[in-house]
């Protein structure tokens, strides 16, 4: 199985560095969704329509969940989860916190997990009990970059925590009222704040340690499936807030990893209302 995990991140990781030459021509022709923040370029399209054509060559009776085309049902047989672009509107603003993200899970769990951001030239990939990584566009082969430890002296409590979040892409008043709210409490205890507008690039800066704490509700399995592998492979924790972890549950929260009791997450926990999204 370990060889297997090997293939399958190098093969991900191919197809993420590959995009660069799709991304590379630019082309922003924007596509609203839902709302002015819910975006799809032709680039996003055209960035998933590569990659899910190269894995279908490749992995034939693999399935595939990808934000902008094909979403199948989420069974326990091999499935991509793929986010062609994660951080559509920072594309489109050359605001260098985009990535192709491509996450894998056998039996529900996600065990591969690549994030790519072109302009910065980063490459994050993490295989299950391979580790996580730091590498760029020179990468070769698994094991190149430097390996990242999210770990170090957890803060003990949130007065020490550097936190991230992101505001989603939802109009919904409710819903914005809520998540405003809870963003209140974080900012009157926390030592600091910040949004990256990436879901995958956030997590990937846990990953690296060099935030501590990353939440967000209204997340999709997209935004988040890569940036779990690497999180949990640079010794962190993935969980849902106040509840277990669920790649469809909607809503997350990871810590980067390290001595101590994870004391500062209950306090997080104690301080969050819950925000019922759809699953
Ligand atoms: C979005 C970004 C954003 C997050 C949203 C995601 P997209 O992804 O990750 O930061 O707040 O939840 O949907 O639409 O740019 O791929």
């Amino acid at each position: 199985m370990q060889s297997e995990i090997q293939t399958l991140l190098l093969f991900a990781i191919q197809l993420c560095l590959k995009s660069k030459e799709i991304i590379s021509k630019n082309n922003k022709q924007i596509e609203t969704k839902e709302n002015v923040t819910d975006l799809v370029t032709l680039t996003d399209k055209a960035v998933e329509d590569y990659i899910i054509t190269e894995i279908k060559k490749k992995y034939p009776h693999h399935l595939f969940i990808g934000e902008e085309s094909l979403r199948q049902e989420f069974t326990d047989q091999p499935t991509w989860i793929i986010d062609p672009i994660d951080g559509t509107t920072n594309f489109v603003h050359s605001f260098p916190y985009f990535c192709v993200s491509i996450g894998l899970c056998i039996n529900k769990e996600p065990i591969v997990g690549v994030v790519f951001n072109p302009l910065q030239n980063q490459l994050f990939y993490a295989g299950k009990n391979l580790g996580c990584y730091l590498s760029n566009d020179q990468f070769k082969d698994i094991g190149d970059g430097k390996k990242l430890f999210s770990t170090g002296d957890l803060p003990t409590s949130l007065s020490h925590t550097l936190v991230l979040t992101e505001y989603g892409a939802s109009k919904q008043q409710d819903i914005l009222q809520l998540k405003l709210d809870n963003i209140k409490r974080v900012i009157d205890t926390a030592r600091g704040i910040r949004s990256v507008g990436s879901a995958a690039m956030s997590m990937a800066l846990i990953a690296q340690g060099v935030a501590d704490l990353y939440y967000e509700y209204g997340t999709h399995c997209w935004d988040i499936c890569a940036g779990v592998v690497l999180v949990r492979e640079s010794g962190g924790i993935v969980e849902g807030v106040n509840s277990e972890f669920g790649l469809m549950k909607r809503n997350l929260v990871c810590m980067r990893g390290g001595n101590g009791d994870y004391k500062v997450l209950k306090e997080f926990n104690s301080l969050m209302v819950h925000i019922d999204y759809p699953s």
